[in-house]
């Protein structure tokens, strides 16, 4: 047992008996006294909580990311920096640029959003040079303001470069990282106890073995974007919780020519680079899933590992015949992704077993890929329905073809009926036609608030129609898309 041991902004702070689930929100504005960060909705999809947080990089620099601080755990800033809007203030009082540039135009009103976009603007200031004003839109995709308006915040972000400013956070990176990473050498793993409920954090595959053997029951947590909400808005007490976040076998992006192998740790935002590059559909509905804050803490495993029906990226990664890395007490297994799914909140994952990685296979030559997500809005909106689907054609006719779909049943799922009914036909209109009614028949959708049975029945055989029009027409996508936004 050590204290949790983290720097806020640069001061050290150690803490000896802190409740696991005490969200970082709920500790700044209480005992920290820093209420500077707001709760707007306490689950992650208003930005009023917005902070930045620094962890030590393998190149001895700190990388930066802005968050959710609502549904992110105390433990878990264990060897991190901490920097919340307070610690924009400088010594000679002058306002820091980005504050400087929502005053010069106009990026408040009643300023309740204000710190947050403050703090996603910072770590965008921090992380990048002169985005563009489609680059901003997508970091503040998290934030919201029910007054203000949009326009003057992208001003504001595009014209906080423009001031003459020694940054102290990135002055002081790199001393920063040398301190975190002292920290962190010779150091046990962090364990903690409040109050009958302990925090374990891991470093290796092991030692999570160990802890799993010993706390069978415990709650396993990632990023915390789903686990984060058991807390804050379902009151689930957690019991034991063992964090994922800083075993080292369950990071890392591997390219290995003709695969993707990439760590069940790793975030939605870290994966978007390696992922987009080889999968572009993949990648836009990566830009689509939550917001910049939710993927810079959501992991790749802790999606696939909920297996929420409406979950994002499980259809894509079935569609591109992904396979899914787990261990346990016997050692690692794989399997096809869409055989970890048997039916609603049931998998084929033994309890004792968890994800380690992710093993996509890339692009044959002649293959083609497309996925769509239907949503009521462009991001930070759940799937109404999810469509991916995978192509060879040979000499017209459907040689193999892929698919996966979310939304539509209470798992995510591959329409095999549909595939069957398309293998070997000609890749054609009459072809299209019988198999719409063959998917039209395969499922049984659910109605719920995002969406009608019907809808979700003709949206699905209608995406299949799409994904034949796109292939057919090579143009037409384009066509598409200038028509959508042409609506
Ligand atoms: C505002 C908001 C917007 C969202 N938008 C989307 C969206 O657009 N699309 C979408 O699909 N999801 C969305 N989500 C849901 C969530 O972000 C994703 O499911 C995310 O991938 C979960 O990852 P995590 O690392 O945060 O998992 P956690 O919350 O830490 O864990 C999720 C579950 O997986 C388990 N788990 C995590 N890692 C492992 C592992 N390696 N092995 C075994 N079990 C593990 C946990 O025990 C838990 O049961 C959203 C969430 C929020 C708060
Ligand atoms: S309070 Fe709304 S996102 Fe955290
Ligand atoms: S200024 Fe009022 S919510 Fe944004």
């Amino acid at each position: 047992m050590r204290p949790l041991r983290f720097l806020l902004n640069q001061q050290l702070r150690e803490l000896a008996d802190v409740d696991p689930t005490l969200t970082v929100l709920e500790w700044l504005r209480g005992p920290a006294g820093l209420t500077g960060t707001k709760e707007g909705c306490a689950e992650g999809d208003c930005g009023a909580c917005t902070v930045v947080l620094g962890t030590p990089a393998a190149d001895g620099n700190m990388r930066y990311r802005a968050v959710n601080s609502c549904i992110l755990f105390v433990p878990m800033l264990d060897g991190r920096q901490l920097l919340t809007v307070e610690h924009l203030k400088s010594a000679d009082g002058r306002l820091h640029p980005v504050q400087q540039a929502m005053v010069d135009h106009h990026g408040s009103q009643c300023g309740f959003c204000t710190p947050g976009f403050v703090m996603s603007l910072f770590a965008l200031y921090l992380t990048e040079s002169r985005p563009t004003r489609d680059r901003v839109n997508d970091v503040l995709s998290g934030n919201l303001c029910r007054c203000t308006g949009y326009r003057p915040i992208v001003d504001a972000a595009q014209a906080m470069y423009d001031t003459a400013w020694d940054e102290p956070v990135l002055a002081h990176a790199a001393q920063t990282a040398k301190r975190l990473l002292e920290l962190r050498k010779d150091s046990e793993p962090l364990a903690l106890e409040h109050k009958g409920r302990r925090y374990f954090a891991p470093m290796r595959a092991d030692q999570l073995d160990a802890l799993l053997a010993a706390h069978p029951k415990a709650t396993l947590l990632a990023g915390g974007t789903d686990v984060g909400l058991w807390v804050t808005k379902l009151h689930r007490d957690l019991g034991d919780v063992i964090y994922l976040g800083n075993v080292a076998e369950l990071h890392g992006i591997d390219d290995r020519g003709e695969e993707l192998v990439i760590g069940a740790a790793v975030t939605h935002a870290d994966a978007y680079d390696v992922i987009a590059r080889e999968f572009p559909d993949f990648g836009e509905l990566l830009r689509r899933f939550g917001s910049t804050l939710v993927r810079n803490s959501s992991t790749v495993g802790g999606n696939v590992a909920n297996g929420s029906p409406i979950g994002d990226s499980m259809p894509a990664l079935i569609a591109l015949g992904a396979r899914v890395v787990l261990r346990g007490p016997n050692g690692e297994r794989e399997i096809p992704l869409e055989d970890l799914y048997i039916a609603y909140g049931k998998q084929s994952r033994k309890p004792s077993e968890y994800v380690v990685r992710l093993r996509i296979p890339k692009l044959a030559q002649g293959e083609q890929f497309h996925c769509y997500k239907l949503s009521k809005r462009f991001d930070q909106d759940i799937s109404a329905v999810c469509a991916a689907f995978k192509l060879r054609a040979e000499n017209g006719r459907v040689g193999e073809i892929r698919t996966g779909f979310g939304g539509i049943a209470a798992i995510p799922a591959r329409a095999r009926k549909t595939e069957a009914a398309l293998t070997g036909q000609p890749w054609n209109e009459a072809t299209i036609t019988h198999a719409e009614c063959v998917l039209g028949d395969e499922f049984t959708p659910l109605t719920d608030m995002r969406a009608s049975r019907d809808y979700r029945r003709l949206a699905t055989t209608r995406l299949l129609r799409k994904f034949f029009i796109e292939t057919t027409q090579p143009d037409a996508r384009t066509r598409v898309l200038d028509a959508e936004v042409c609506a």
